[in-house]
């Protein structure tokens, strides 16, 4: 079942945000065609954006970035609930957005806004935040006035239309979450990118999430064994051996759930690797390889690499 989220996205004490989330939560949980679950980003306990890694990599330090990189990753789409402060979102929603990256990518999201112009001018804000997180943002959107919406500004009476106007973002919050689902598990795209963010960027928190956990490699490099750890174990080799590891792919081809990727390796030689201490050399060398997907996971894998260029290019072999 699609999961969304429903962000309460302000942390003041006594903050309005709250009857609102709970509110859009109802009119959500009455539906049935998704599930949805509030998450109220002050239980996450985020600190100032703590993390000395760029969110992009996934590589969360923190317990509380973990934490709150598992929960936003579970879900398919979001509804931002957000308040509007001084023409924009919340600080803390900004925070909160910028801890992560990957875990936002491809997914879905709609908001519900509140202040005294109705909330817009955060929304067209989040609007642009969410263009760089690749977060496909739809039209409609629910703008709640605090003179007409709220009695004395404080306690939520909403205007009966807003109803209507929910269940219409929910309707596209779900459909592009549900579109955007099968980009996410598309066996091509899900092999770019393991090669692109993980291989190529570092990303092992995607590492994780796209490896089965009973992954079977037929063709282990020599000294990896033949599941998940290994291929763990030989990426951060190939990372620490070549810290600026990248891949070109030159072609992709699907077969059933198996997708065949040529591709070219590259780095330079600062540290050990086969044996051979770091040379300093820029090294290339191609790939062939097919790696089985279901479900959006990496099962199985076969595949042959150019080592031997590699062992000429850094002087081994005369
Ligand atoms: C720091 C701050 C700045 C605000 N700036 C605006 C603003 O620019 N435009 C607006 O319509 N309302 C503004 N307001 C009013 C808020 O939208 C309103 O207080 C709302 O209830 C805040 O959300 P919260 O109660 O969930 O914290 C501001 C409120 C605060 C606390």
């Amino acid at each position: 079942m699609t999961r969304i989220a429903i962000i309460l996205g302000s942390t003041r004490p006594g903050r309005n945000g709250e009857a609102v989330a709970r509110w859009v939560h109802e009119i959500a949980a009455a539906r049935g065609d998704a599930d949805f679950e509030l998450v109220d980003i002050a239980e996450y306990r985020l600190p100032h954006l703590d993390e000395a890694a760029p969110p992009s990599l996934g590589q969360y330090a923190h317990e509380h970035t973990k934490a709150w990189a598992a929960k936003i990753a579970s879900f398919d789409g979001y509804v931002f609930v957000t308040p509007e402060y001084n023409h924009s979102t919340s600080g803390a929603l900004k925070n909160a957005i910028d801890f992560l990256y990957g875990e936002w990518n491809d997914k879905a999201a709609g908001f519900v806004s509140y202040g005294s112009a109705g909330g817009t001018r955060a929304v067209e804000h989040l609007r642009l935040v969410m263009g760089e997180l690749q977060v496909a943002d739809v039209r409609n959107q629910v703008a709640l006035s605090l003179f007409t919406d709220f009695t004395d500004f404080a306690t939520f009476t909403p205007a009966e239309r807003h109803t209507a106007a929910v269940e219409a973002l929910l309707d596209q919050v779900i459909a592009w979450s549900r579109a955007l689902a099968s980009l996410r598990t598309d066996a091509k795209e899900v092999v770019r990118r393991n090669t692109e963010r993980v291989q190529s960027g570092g990303d092992f928190a995607l590492f994780e999430e796209l490896f089965a956990d009973d992954f079977v490699d037929h063709t282990p490099q020599p000294g990896t064994t033949p599941d998940k750890d290994g291929v763990r174990v030989l990426y951060h080799a190939l990372r620490s051996a070549f810290p600026d590891f990248s891949a070109k792919i030159h072609w992709q081809t699907v077969d059933g759930d198996v997708v065949t990727t040529y591709k070219t390796y590259s780095g330079t030689h600062r540290g050990e690797f086969l044996g051979l201490a770091a040379t300093g050399e820029h090294v290339e060398f191609e790939t062939v390889d097919a790696m089985r997907v279901v479900d959006g996971r990496i099962t199985e894998h076969w595949g042959v690499a150019n080592l031997y260029s590699v062992l000429q290019q850094v002087g081994a072999l005369k």
